[in-house]
């Protein structure tokens, strides 16, 4: 076994040891993250922006915590006043083993590890949960600042849509569609023309918002079932992105209307017949998207007019602390 074990608090189990995890010994704690974060721990090896720290009691992994430097800028011959950023990107603990230490420890030795390598701060993103609580009165433990809301990430199910009660969705979008003047015109996005791609790609160079909400990224997972487009005068003036993030999940991961083409019931309207295309063709399927929460109106949309078709919705946060 090829790892270094740090000294495990006074307060644990005996059998208790945080471990700095080597790549040669990192895999068998796979079990403790998500699949998503399996590349990464067999990318420490090559790559040394990664930083896990493994729990084991009586040698079995029970904890584990993953961080990544931000070496997007050379961080050896930095000449910007940037911090050397580091981010949490798992911190796990088996259930029975909870509420024992693990999960500070596990943290303050991620910190250190991250101290030694010149990381100045650090960050963690994570979704409300029943554990959040735990997470945060750890935080709290270690100096973080406080967490602040990011988004709300919300949750939804074609058969919850469909048994919503009324005022429906497909009323709403059939009043609205009735007062849509007749120079808009929805099409699915698959039809966009080379000659609209490449002016839109023109337009979104000078326009900041069109480019946070891209409708061009993660192309390879885009849905074509319900990714759609708004022209006005042949001119393309809104989407709803959505992409296929599991077999039976749909993303809506994008969603704009120009601002001067909006009421705010034209991006509405694209996302209700974007769901309502999900809903016929794709029953018993999932959907989930994101709206941050900066987005005042999207908001204030989730909270009065979609929460019906909701199975949840989530609170993201994202905290720091300064290490140095
Ligand atoms: C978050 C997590 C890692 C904490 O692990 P842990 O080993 O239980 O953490 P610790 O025992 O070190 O600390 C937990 C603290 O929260 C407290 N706590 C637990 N439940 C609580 C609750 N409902 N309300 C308030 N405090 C709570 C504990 O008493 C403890 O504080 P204390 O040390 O002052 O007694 C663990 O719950 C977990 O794996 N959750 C699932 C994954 C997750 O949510 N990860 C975070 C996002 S990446």
């Amino acid at each position: 076994m090829n790892h270094s074990t740090l000294k495990p608090s006074a307060t644990l189990a005996q059998s208790a040891q945080i471990i700095g995890l080597h790549a040669d010994y990192a895999a068998t704690y796979e079990t403790l993250t998500y699949p998503n974060f399996w590349p990464v721990l067999h990318s420490m090896a090559e790559n040394p922006s990664v930083v896990a720290v493994g729990a084991e009691v009586e040698g079995v992994p029970v904890g584990l915590a993953i961080a990544c430097l931000d070496r997007s800028d050379d961080s050896v011959n930095r000449e910007d006043d940037q911090p050397l950023q580091g981010q949490v990107l798992s911190l796990f603990v088996t259930p029975e083993h909870r509420n024992r230490g693990l999960g500070r420890l596990l943290l303050t030795h991620l910190e250190t590890q991250l101290c030694d390598r010149g990381c100045q701060q650090l960050e963690i993103r994570y979704l409300s949960s029943p554990q959040s609580p735990a997470l945060e009165q750890i935080l709290v433990q270690q100096q973080w600042f406080a967490p602040q809301v990011t988004a709300l990430v919300c949750y939804a199910s074609t058969d919850r849509v469909r048994q919503a009660p009324p005022p429906h969705l497909v009323d709403y979008l059939g009043r609205w569609l009735d007062r849509l003047p007749a120079h808009y015109q929805f099409f699915l996005w698959t039809e966009l023309t080379p000659a609209e791609r490449t002016d839109l790609e023109q337009r979104m160079q000078g326009d900041g918002l069109m480019q946070r909400f891209n409708p061009f990224l993660d192309a390879d997972r885009l849905e074509p079932l319900n990714s759609l487009g708004l022209r006005c005068d042949n001119r393309i003036i809104g989407w709803v992105i959505t992409h296929r993030i599991a077999a039976d999940t749909i993303r809506y991961t994008q969603m704009y209307v120009d601002p001067a083409s909006q009421p705010l019931s034209r991006s509405t309207l694209l996302l209700a017949k974007a769901i309502q295309l999900q809903v016929e063709q794709l029953p018993h399927t999932k959907g989930t998207f994101r709206v941050d929460i900066d987005n005042a109106p999207m908001v204030r949309f989730v909270h009065r007019r979609l929460k019906p078709y909701l199975d949840e919705v989530r609170t993201a946060y994202c905290a720091i602390k300064i290490l140095q």
